[in-house]
Protein backbone atom coordinates (compact mmCIF):
# COMPACT_ATOMS: atom_id res chain seq x y z
CA UNK A 1 0.00 0.00 0.00
CA UNK A 2 1.27 3.86 -1.13
CA UNK A 3 0.92 5.27 1.96
CA UNK A 4 2.75 7.49 4.03
CA UNK A 5 2.47 10.44 6.19
CA UNK A 6 5.07 12.34 8.06
CA UNK A 7 4.20 11.62 11.26
CA UNK A 8 7.85 12.49 13.30
CA UNK A 9 8.09 15.91 12.54
CA UNK A 10 4.36 15.80 13.92
CA UNK A 11 4.86 14.20 17.19
CA UNK A 12 7.50 16.92 17.95
CA UNK A 13 5.31 19.42 17.45
CA UNK A 14 2.71 18.47 19.44
CA UNK A 15 2.30 17.45 22.88
CA UNK A 16 -0.38 14.39 22.34
CA UNK A 17 0.20 11.75 19.92
CA UNK A 18 -3.72 11.71 18.94
CA UNK A 19 -3.34 15.14 18.15
CA UNK A 20 -0.05 14.56 16.12
CA UNK A 21 -1.64 11.99 14.08
CA UNK A 22 -4.49 14.01 13.52
CA UNK A 23 -3.02 16.69 11.92
CA UNK A 24 -0.71 15.07 10.11
CA UNK A 25 -3.36 13.19 7.91
CA UNK A 26 -5.53 15.96 8.36
CA UNK A 27 -2.81 18.06 6.45
CA UNK A 28 -2.03 15.52 3.97
CA UNK A 29 -5.74 15.53 2.84
CA UNK A 30 -6.14 19.27 2.80
CA UNK A 31 -2.82 20.03 0.69
CA UNK A 32 -4.32 17.13 -1.91
CA UNK A 33 -1.29 15.11 -0.84
CA UNK A 34 -3.59 12.19 0.11
CA UNK A 35 -6.59 12.37 -2.72
CA UNK A 36 -9.96 11.52 -2.95
CA UNK A 37 -10.71 7.38 -2.87
CA UNK A 38 -7.62 6.71 -1.03
CA UNK A 39 -7.70 3.61 1.39
CA UNK A 40 -6.12 3.94 4.61
CA UNK A 41 -4.55 1.73 6.18
CA UNK A 42 -6.47 -0.59 8.70
CA UNK A 43 -6.34 0.59 12.47
CA UNK A 44 -4.43 -2.47 13.53
CA UNK A 45 -1.94 -1.89 10.14
CA UNK A 46 -1.52 1.64 11.17
CA UNK A 47 -0.73 1.33 14.60
CA UNK A 48 1.88 -1.62 13.41
CA UNK A 49 3.77 0.53 11.00
CA UNK A 50 3.82 3.79 12.93
CA UNK A 51 4.04 2.15 16.30
CA UNK A 52 1.25 3.75 17.83
CA UNK A 53 -1.79 2.38 19.93
CA UNK A 54 -4.31 1.00 17.68
CA UNK A 55 -6.63 2.81 20.23
CA UNK A 56 -5.31 6.29 19.10
CA UNK A 57 -5.79 5.44 15.07
CA UNK A 58 -9.57 4.94 16.29
CA UNK A 59 -10.45 8.04 17.82
CA UNK A 60 -8.35 9.85 14.65
CA UNK A 61 -10.10 8.03 12.31
CA UNK A 62 -13.53 8.85 13.80
CA UNK A 63 -12.55 12.29 14.49
CA UNK A 64 -11.69 12.94 10.77
CA UNK A 65 -15.09 10.87 10.18
CA UNK A 66 -17.12 13.48 11.14
CA UNK A 67 -15.58 16.28 10.38
CA UNK A 68 -16.07 14.76 6.53
CA UNK A 69 -12.86 13.79 5.40
CA UNK A 70 -12.99 10.01 5.99
CA UNK A 71 -15.77 7.34 5.12
CA UNK A 72 -15.87 3.55 6.25
CA UNK A 73 -17.45 0.86 4.64
CA UNK A 74 -17.84 -2.05 6.34
CA UNK A 75 -15.89 -5.25 5.36
CA UNK A 76 -14.29 -2.66 2.46
CA UNK A 77 -11.97 -0.27 4.75
CA UNK A 78 -11.58 3.72 5.29
CA UNK A 79 -11.63 5.81 2.55
CA UNK A 80 -10.42 9.84 1.80
CA UNK A 81 -13.46 10.97 0.60
CA UNK A 82 -13.08 14.83 0.60
CA UNK A 83 -11.93 16.47 -3.18
CA UNK A 84 -9.53 19.67 -2.80
CA UNK A 85 -10.46 22.24 -5.07
CA UNK A 86 -8.60 22.51 -7.75
CA UNK A 87 -5.86 25.71 -7.52
CA UNK A 88 -7.64 28.00 -9.98
CA UNK A 89 -10.98 27.47 -8.43
CA UNK A 90 -9.79 28.26 -5.14
CA UNK A 91 -8.08 31.57 -5.80
CA UNK A 92 -10.76 32.78 -8.24
CA UNK A 93 -13.34 32.27 -4.63
CA UNK A 94 -10.82 35.05 -2.87
CA UNK A 95 -11.21 37.57 -5.83
CA UNK A 96 -15.17 37.14 -5.93
CA UNK A 97 -16.50 40.47 -4.92
CA UNK A 98 -17.78 40.54 -1.65
CA UNK A 99 -20.93 42.13 -0.77
CA UNK A 100 -20.90 44.66 2.14
CA UNK A 101 -23.57 46.91 2.98
CA UNK A 102 -23.41 49.95 2.93
CA UNK A 103 -21.65 51.28 5.87
CA UNK A 104 -18.94 48.59 5.36
CA UNK A 105 -18.48 50.15 2.16
CA UNK A 106 -17.79 53.69 3.66
CA UNK A 107 -15.52 51.68 6.37
CA UNK A 108 -13.14 50.07 3.75
CA UNK A 109 -13.02 52.62 1.80
CA UNK A 110 -11.77 55.12 4.42
CA UNK A 111 -7.70 55.60 4.52
CA UNK A 112 -6.99 52.95 7.06
CA UNK A 113 -3.23 54.35 7.08
CA UNK A 114 -1.38 54.66 10.38
CA UNK A 115 1.18 57.72 11.05
CA UNK A 116 3.24 57.37 8.47
CA UNK A 117 6.67 55.48 9.88
CA UNK A 118 9.71 54.85 8.18
CA UNK A 119 11.60 51.40 8.18
CA UNK A 120 14.30 52.71 10.18
CA UNK A 121 11.58 52.49 13.21
CA UNK A 122 11.99 48.88 12.78
CA UNK A 123 15.43 48.27 12.98
CA UNK A 124 17.42 47.44 15.56
CA UNK A 125 18.86 50.94 15.39
CA UNK A 126 18.24 53.48 18.46
CA UNK A 127 15.67 55.97 17.51
CA UNK A 128 14.41 58.95 19.00
CA UNK A 129 10.58 59.45 17.99
CA UNK A 130 8.22 62.46 18.81
CA UNK A 131 5.42 60.01 18.79
CA UNK A 132 2.06 61.66 20.31
CA UNK A 133 0.20 60.32 23.44
CA UNK A 134 2.30 58.06 24.63
CA UNK A 135 2.69 58.00 28.71
CA UNK A 136 6.24 58.04 30.21
CA UNK A 137 6.02 53.92 31.34
CA UNK A 138 9.35 54.27 33.09
CA UNK A 139 7.19 56.63 35.89
CA UNK A 140 4.33 54.28 35.94
CA UNK A 141 3.60 52.81 39.32
CA UNK A 142 3.96 49.28 38.69
CA UNK A 143 3.78 48.15 41.95
CA UNK A 144 0.90 49.59 43.56
CA UNK A 145 -0.65 49.37 40.16
CA UNK A 146 0.31 45.00 40.10
CA UNK A 147 -0.99 45.24 43.97
CA UNK A 148 -4.33 46.17 42.76
CA UNK A 149 -4.87 44.36 39.21
CA UNK A 150 -3.83 40.83 41.90
CA UNK A 151 -5.97 41.83 44.35
CA UNK A 152 -8.92 41.77 42.25
CA UNK A 153 -7.33 38.19 40.50
CA UNK A 154 -7.45 37.06 43.65
CA UNK A 155 -11.09 38.02 44.92
CA UNK A 156 -13.15 37.27 41.88
CA UNK A 157 -11.31 34.26 41.88
CA UNK A 158 -13.08 33.07 44.94
CA UNK A 159 -16.59 35.17 44.57
CA UNK A 160 -18.41 35.95 41.73
CA UNK A 161 -18.41 39.35 39.67
CA UNK A 162 -22.11 40.58 40.57
CA UNK A 163 -21.19 43.62 38.20
CA UNK A 164 -20.42 41.15 35.28
CA UNK A 165 -23.41 41.94 33.33
CA UNK A 166 -23.09 45.29 33.48
CA UNK A 167 -22.75 46.91 29.62
CA UNK A 168 -22.07 50.20 31.63
CA UNK A 169 -19.23 49.05 33.11
CA UNK A 170 -18.35 48.64 37.19
CA UNK A 171 -20.62 50.54 38.93
CA UNK A 172 -18.02 51.85 41.55
CA UNK A 173 -15.60 52.83 39.20
CA UNK A 174 -18.33 54.95 37.88
CA UNK A 175 -18.84 56.60 41.14
CA UNK A 176 -15.60 57.14 41.61
CA UNK A 177 -15.17 59.27 37.81
CA UNK A 178 -17.59 61.09 38.83
CA UNK A 179 -15.65 62.25 42.31
CA UNK A 180 -12.87 62.37 40.45
CA UNK A 181 -14.67 64.51 37.59
CA UNK A 182 -16.32 67.03 39.84
CA UNK A 183 -13.06 67.16 42.23
CA UNK A 184 -10.41 67.92 39.25
CA UNK A 185 -12.74 69.18 36.12
CA UNK A 186 -15.53 70.56 38.04
CA UNK A 187 -17.99 68.40 36.30
CA UNK A 188 -21.14 67.51 38.18
CA UNK A 189 -22.47 64.06 36.97
CA UNK A 190 -23.79 61.15 38.78
CA UNK A 191 -22.21 57.41 37.93
CA UNK A 192 -25.92 56.51 36.15
CA UNK A 193 -24.72 59.31 33.54
CA UNK A 194 -21.63 57.68 33.13
CA UNK A 195 -20.36 54.94 30.69
CA UNK A 196 -17.29 53.05 30.78
CA UNK A 197 -15.80 52.16 26.93
CA UNK A 198 -12.92 50.58 26.04
CA UNK A 199 -10.76 53.80 25.26
CA UNK A 200 -12.53 57.28 24.07
CA UNK A 201 -12.41 56.27 20.60
CA UNK A 202 -15.22 53.56 21.15
CA UNK A 203 -17.45 56.38 22.84
CA UNK A 204 -16.33 58.37 19.80
CA UNK A 205 -17.64 55.63 17.32
CA UNK A 206 -20.31 54.55 19.00
CA UNK A 207 -22.10 58.30 19.30
CA UNK A 208 -21.34 58.87 15.56
CA UNK A 209 -23.44 55.76 14.83
CA UNK A 210 -26.11 56.71 17.26
CA UNK A 211 -26.10 60.61 16.16
CA UNK A 212 -25.21 60.81 12.36
CA UNK A 213 -27.54 59.77 9.41
CA UNK A 214 -25.73 59.73 6.25
CA UNK A 215 -25.20 62.88 4.80
CA UNK A 216 -25.35 64.84 7.77
CA UNK A 217 -22.99 67.83 8.31
CA UNK A 218 -20.97 67.20 11.02
CA UNK A 219 -18.98 70.13 12.17
CA UNK A 220 -15.04 69.27 13.05
CA UNK A 221 -12.13 71.21 13.96
CA UNK A 222 -9.37 71.52 11.30
CA UNK A 223 -7.48 69.91 11.86
CA UNK A 224 -8.68 67.22 14.07
CA UNK A 225 -7.85 64.09 15.48
CA UNK A 226 -7.84 61.20 12.12
CA UNK A 227 -10.60 59.02 14.66
CA UNK A 228 -13.31 61.56 14.85
CA UNK A 229 -13.10 62.33 11.05
CA UNK A 230 -13.36 58.16 10.55
CA UNK A 231 -16.12 57.68 12.71
CA UNK A 232 -18.35 60.60 10.61
CA UNK A 233 -17.07 59.53 7.36
CA UNK A 234 -17.96 55.58 8.22
CA UNK A 235 -21.22 56.60 9.38
CA UNK A 236 -22.28 58.12 6.24
CA UNK A 237 -22.02 61.83 7.74
CA UNK A 238 -20.20 64.74 5.99
CA UNK A 239 -17.52 66.61 7.86
CA UNK A 240 -17.68 70.23 7.84
CA UNK A 241 -14.16 71.48 8.80
CA UNK A 242 -13.80 74.95 10.68
CA UNK A 243 -10.47 76.34 10.58
CA UNK A 244 -8.85 76.65 14.32
CA UNK A 245 -7.20 79.88 15.21
CA UNK A 246 -5.64 81.55 17.82
CA UNK A 247 -8.98 80.73 20.56
CA UNK A 248 -9.84 77.85 18.87
CA UNK A 249 -12.56 76.58 16.53
CA UNK A 250 -13.32 79.89 13.55
CA UNK A 251 -17.23 80.89 13.87
CA UNK A 252 -19.21 80.97 10.94
CA UNK A 253 -22.38 79.75 12.46
CA UNK A 254 -24.82 80.84 9.40
CA UNK A 255 -22.65 77.77 7.85
CA UNK A 256 -23.66 75.45 10.55
CA UNK A 257 -26.46 73.29 8.93
CA UNK A 258 -25.57 70.93 11.81
CA UNK A 259 -26.98 69.03 14.79
CA UNK A 260 -23.42 67.94 15.61
CA UNK A 261 -20.27 69.51 16.24
CA UNK A 262 -17.14 67.34 17.22
CA UNK A 263 -14.28 69.54 19.39
CA UNK A 264 -11.43 69.52 21.87
CA UNK A 265 -12.27 72.87 23.78
CA UNK A 266 -9.72 72.53 26.78
CA UNK A 267 -6.47 72.14 24.61
CA UNK A 268 -7.59 71.46 20.64
CA UNK A 269 -6.34 68.41 18.61
CA UNK A 270 -3.64 68.70 17.40
CA UNK A 271 -2.56 72.37 17.70
CA UNK A 272 -2.93 72.69 21.53
CA UNK A 273 -4.76 75.74 20.99
CA UNK A 274 -7.61 76.56 24.20
CA UNK A 275 -11.33 77.39 23.41
CA UNK A 276 -11.92 80.89 24.73
CA UNK A 277 -14.91 81.59 26.80
CA UNK A 278 -16.97 84.02 24.77
CA UNK A 279 -16.38 80.76 21.81
CA UNK A 280 -17.40 78.17 24.41
CA UNK A 281 -20.87 80.15 25.32
CA UNK A 282 -21.35 80.90 21.41
CA UNK A 283 -21.01 77.23 20.60
CA UNK A 284 -23.36 76.27 23.63
CA UNK A 285 -25.87 78.92 22.34
CA UNK A 286 -25.26 77.34 18.61
CA UNK A 287 -26.72 73.65 20.48
CA UNK A 288 -28.91 75.01 23.09
CA UNK A 289 -31.15 77.10 19.81
CA UNK A 290 -30.40 74.48 17.44
CA UNK A 291 -31.39 70.88 19.35
CA UNK A 292 -27.85 69.95 18.48
CA UNK A 293 -25.19 68.03 20.29
CA UNK A 294 -21.61 68.85 21.34
CA UNK A 295 -18.79 65.99 21.50
CA UNK A 296 -16.17 66.89 23.86
CA UNK A 297 -13.43 64.96 23.48
CA UNK A 298 -11.08 65.69 26.59
CA UNK A 299 -8.63 63.36 25.58
CA UNK A 300 -5.36 64.87 27.50
CA UNK A 301 -6.13 67.71 29.64
CA UNK A 302 -4.92 66.71 32.69
CA UNK A 303 -0.97 67.56 32.49
CA UNK A 304 -1.71 71.65 32.78
CA UNK A 305 1.86 73.20 33.85
CA UNK A 306 0.43 76.88 34.22
CA UNK A 307 -2.20 78.86 35.42
CA UNK A 308 -5.67 77.56 36.23
CA UNK A 309 -7.56 74.21 34.93
CA UNK A 310 -9.57 74.87 31.84
CA UNK A 311 -13.23 73.97 32.68
CA UNK A 312 -14.52 71.89 30.28
CA UNK A 313 -17.10 73.04 28.26
CA UNK A 314 -19.62 70.27 30.17
CA UNK A 315 -19.38 72.56 33.46
CA UNK A 316 -20.73 75.72 31.43
CA UNK A 317 -23.44 73.34 29.84
CA UNK A 318 -27.01 74.17 31.83
CA UNK A 319 -29.15 73.02 28.83
CA UNK A 320 -27.63 69.23 28.71
CA UNK A 321 -26.32 69.52 25.39
CA UNK A 322 -22.79 68.43 25.65
CA UNK A 323 -21.64 64.81 25.67
CA UNK A 324 -18.22 64.83 27.22
CA UNK A 325 -15.97 61.95 26.59
CA UNK A 326 -12.51 61.33 28.39
CA UNK A 327 -10.12 58.75 28.64
CA UNK A 328 -7.48 56.84 30.99
CA UNK A 329 -4.90 56.27 27.97
CA UNK A 330 -2.81 58.89 28.44
CA UNK A 331 -2.72 59.02 32.32
CA UNK A 332 -2.35 54.92 32.78
CA UNK A 333 -1.77 53.28 29.73
CA UNK A 334 -2.69 53.77 26.66
CA UNK A 335 -3.05 49.50 26.40
CA UNK A 336 -5.43 49.95 29.41
CA UNK A 337 -8.57 51.03 27.17
CA UNK A 338 -10.57 52.44 29.77
CA UNK A 339 -12.27 55.55 28.91
CA UNK A 340 -15.89 56.94 29.87
CA UNK A 341 -18.12 59.15 28.32
CA UNK A 342 -20.86 61.61 30.73
CA UNK A 343 -24.39 61.75 28.85
CA UNK A 344 -26.49 64.13 28.56
CA UNK A 345 -30.03 62.22 30.78
CA UNK A 346 -31.84 62.27 27.03
CA UNK A 347 -28.67 60.10 25.90
CA UNK A 348 -28.15 57.43 28.86
CA UNK A 349 -30.33 54.99 27.53
CA UNK A 350 -30.15 54.82 23.54
CA UNK A 351 -25.88 55.17 23.96
CA UNK A 352 -26.14 52.47 27.02
CA UNK A 353 -27.81 50.29 24.26
CA UNK A 354 -25.99 51.18 21.50
CA UNK A 355 -22.76 49.81 23.67
CA UNK A 356 -25.29 47.09 24.35
CA UNK A 357 -24.87 45.63 21.19
CA UNK A 358 -21.73 45.40 20.78
CA UNK A 359 -20.93 44.53 24.45
CA UNK A 360 -23.55 43.00 25.88
CA UNK A 361 -21.19 42.01 29.17
CA UNK A 362 -19.07 44.32 30.27
CA UNK A 363 -15.05 43.74 28.90
CA UNK A 364 -12.08 44.54 31.52
CA UNK A 365 -13.97 44.32 34.43
CA UNK A 366 -11.19 43.14 36.60
CA UNK A 367 -9.23 45.93 35.18
CA UNK A 368 -12.21 47.95 35.98
CA UNK A 369 -12.25 47.03 39.58
CA UNK A 370 -8.53 47.67 39.69
CA UNK A 371 -8.79 51.00 38.50
CA UNK A 372 -11.61 52.07 40.96
CA UNK A 373 -9.25 50.30 43.94
CA UNK A 374 -6.60 52.49 42.67
CA UNK A 375 -8.22 55.73 42.56
CA UNK A 376 -9.94 55.06 45.62
CA UNK A 377 -7.08 54.59 47.83
CA UNK A 378 -5.60 58.06 46.49
CA UNK A 379 -3.02 56.13 44.21
CA UNK A 380 -4.28 58.05 40.98
CA UNK A 381 -4.28 61.54 41.71
CA UNK A 382 -0.77 61.01 43.52
CA UNK A 383 0.06 59.49 40.23
CA UNK A 384 -1.20 62.73 38.42
CA UNK A 385 0.65 64.61 40.44
CA UNK A 386 3.78 63.27 39.76
CA UNK A 387 3.36 62.62 36.56
CA UNK A 388 2.32 66.14 35.99
CA UNK A 389 5.97 67.32 37.63
CA UNK A 390 7.69 65.26 35.10
CA UNK A 391 5.67 65.92 32.19
CA UNK A 392 6.47 69.65 33.15
CA UNK A 393 10.26 69.45 33.42
CA UNK A 394 9.91 67.75 29.81
CA UNK A 395 7.81 70.50 28.54
CA UNK A 396 9.98 72.64 29.37
CA UNK A 397 13.29 71.31 27.96
CA UNK A 398 11.11 70.43 24.81
CA UNK A 399 9.63 73.80 24.62
CA UNK A 400 12.95 75.59 25.37
CA UNK A 401 14.92 73.36 22.62
CA UNK A 402 11.92 73.99 19.84
CA UNK A 403 12.01 77.37 20.01
CA UNK A 404 15.62 78.25 20.43
CA UNK A 405 17.00 75.65 17.94
CA UNK A 406 14.29 74.77 15.15
CA UNK A 407 12.02 78.65 14.97
CA UNK A 408 13.49 79.56 11.68
CA UNK A 409 11.35 75.89 10.31
CA UNK A 410 8.27 75.66 12.36
CA UNK A 411 6.29 78.59 14.31
CA UNK A 412 5.23 76.75 17.62
CA UNK A 413 2.53 77.33 19.48
CA UNK A 414 3.28 77.74 22.97
CA UNK A 415 0.37 75.71 25.09
CA UNK A 416 0.81 75.50 28.66
CA UNK A 417 -0.72 71.70 28.92
CA UNK A 418 -0.25 68.38 27.05
CA UNK A 419 2.20 66.35 25.97
CA UNK A 420 3.05 67.21 22.51
CA UNK A 421 4.03 70.67 21.15
CA UNK A 422 2.47 71.67 17.65
CA UNK A 423 4.76 73.40 15.17
CA UNK A 424 3.76 74.76 11.23
CA UNK A 425 6.43 74.14 9.06
CA UNK A 426 7.88 77.78 7.83
CA UNK A 427 9.70 76.63 4.95
CA UNK A 428 8.82 75.27 1.50
CA UNK A 429 7.48 71.79 0.81
CA UNK A 430 10.57 69.71 -0.55
CA UNK A 431 12.77 71.60 2.49
CA UNK A 432 9.99 69.47 4.73
CA UNK A 433 10.43 66.98 3.00
CA UNK A 434 14.49 66.20 2.90
CA UNK A 435 14.71 67.11 6.37
CA UNK A 436 11.82 64.12 7.24
CA UNK A 437 13.25 62.00 5.14
CA UNK A 438 17.23 62.66 6.23
CA UNK A 439 16.28 62.77 10.00
CA UNK A 440 14.56 59.76 9.27
CA UNK A 441 17.75 58.12 8.39
CA UNK A 442 19.26 59.40 11.40
CA UNK A 443 16.91 57.61 13.67
CA UNK A 444 14.68 60.91 14.37
CA UNK A 445 10.79 60.90 13.71
CA UNK A 446 8.16 63.49 14.47
CA UNK A 447 4.63 63.09 14.21
CA UNK A 448 3.43 64.51 10.62
CA UNK A 449 0.30 65.65 11.57
CA UNK A 450 -0.18 66.95 8.05
CA UNK A 451 -2.87 64.47 7.14
CA UNK A 452 -4.72 65.75 10.43
CA UNK A 453 -5.62 68.93 7.98
CA UNK A 454 -9.10 68.36 6.50
CA UNK A 455 -10.77 70.13 3.46
CA UNK A 456 -9.49 70.49 -0.21
CA UNK A 457 -6.28 72.77 0.18
CA UNK A 458 -4.02 71.71 -2.52
CA UNK A 459 -1.11 72.60 -1.17
CA UNK A 460 -1.84 72.32 2.79
CA UNK A 461 0.66 73.67 5.00
CA UNK A 462 2.95 71.03 7.12
CA UNK A 463 2.44 70.73 10.11
CA UNK A 464 4.06 68.55 13.00
CA UNK A 465 3.73 67.44 16.71
CA UNK A 466 6.74 66.54 18.67
CA UNK A 467 5.57 64.67 21.64
CA UNK A 468 8.08 64.01 24.47
CA UNK A 469 6.10 62.30 27.49
CA UNK A 470 7.85 58.98 26.74
CA UNK A 471 10.90 60.61 25.71
CA UNK A 472 13.94 61.18 28.57
CA UNK A 473 15.00 64.63 28.67
CA UNK A 474 18.69 63.38 27.03
CA UNK A 475 16.90 62.31 24.13
CA UNK A 476 14.41 64.92 23.92
CA UNK A 477 18.10 67.38 23.06
CA UNK A 478 19.42 65.00 20.89
CA UNK A 479 16.96 64.51 18.75
CA UNK A 480 16.01 68.26 18.25
CA UNK A 481 20.01 68.86 18.21
CA UNK A 482 20.14 66.50 15.16
CA UNK A 483 16.70 67.87 13.51
CA UNK A 484 18.65 71.69 13.86
CA UNK A 485 21.84 70.37 12.31
CA UNK A 486 20.09 68.77 9.71
CA UNK A 487 18.37 71.81 9.16
CA UNK A 488 21.11 73.66 8.77
CA UNK A 489 22.08 71.72 5.16
CA UNK A 490 18.49 72.88 4.04
CA UNK A 491 19.43 76.33 3.16
CA UNK A 492 21.40 74.58 0.36
CA UNK A 493 18.11 73.60 -1.57
CA UNK A 494 16.83 76.24 -3.61
CA UNK A 495 14.20 74.75 -5.28
CA UNK A 496 10.41 76.18 -4.73
C1 LIG B 1 -7.98 63.68 20.40
C2 LIG B 1 -8.08 62.23 20.70
N1 LIG B 1 -9.28 61.70 20.96
C3 LIG B 1 -9.43 60.39 21.22
C4 LIG B 1 -8.36 59.53 21.23
C5 LIG B 1 -8.58 58.07 21.50
O1 LIG B 1 -8.05 57.74 22.73
P1 LIG B 1 -8.33 56.34 23.45
O2 LIG B 1 -6.97 55.71 23.58
O3 LIG B 1 -8.93 56.66 24.77
O4 LIG B 1 -9.26 55.56 22.58
C6 LIG B 1 -7.09 60.03 20.96
C7 LIG B 1 -5.94 59.12 20.93
O5 LIG B 1 -4.80 59.49 20.80
C8 LIG B 1 -6.93 61.40 20.70
O6 LIG B 1 -5.74 61.92 20.45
Amino acid sequence: MDFHIPLNSYLQKYRYKYAALYHAIHDEIITGKLKKGTKLPSTRQFAMIYEISRGIVNQVYEMLTAEGYLSSEVGKGTFIIYERKPLEENKQKHTYNIRLSDWGERLSNLNHQSMPLTSALHNEKKCIYFKIGSPDLSSFPYEAWNRCLYAQIRETAIQPIEDMNHTRGYFSLRKSISLHLLKTRGIQSTPEEIVIVNGSMQAIALCSQLLINPKDQVIVENPCYKGIHKAIQAAGGIAVPMDVEKDGIQFQMDNWQSKLAFVTPSRQYPTGVVLNLSKRQKILEWANNNNAWIIEDDYDSEFRFKGRPIEPLKVLDHQDRVIYIGTFSKTMKTELRIGYVVLPKQLVQPFYHSKQLYEPHATGIMEQRALTSFINQGLYERHLRKMTRIYQSKHLTCLNMLKSKLSHLFSFNESDAGLHIFGKWLLSDIKYDVLKQKCGEKGVFWTDSTCMGLGNHSNKQHTACFGFSHLSTEDIKTGINLIASIGETLDFIHHA
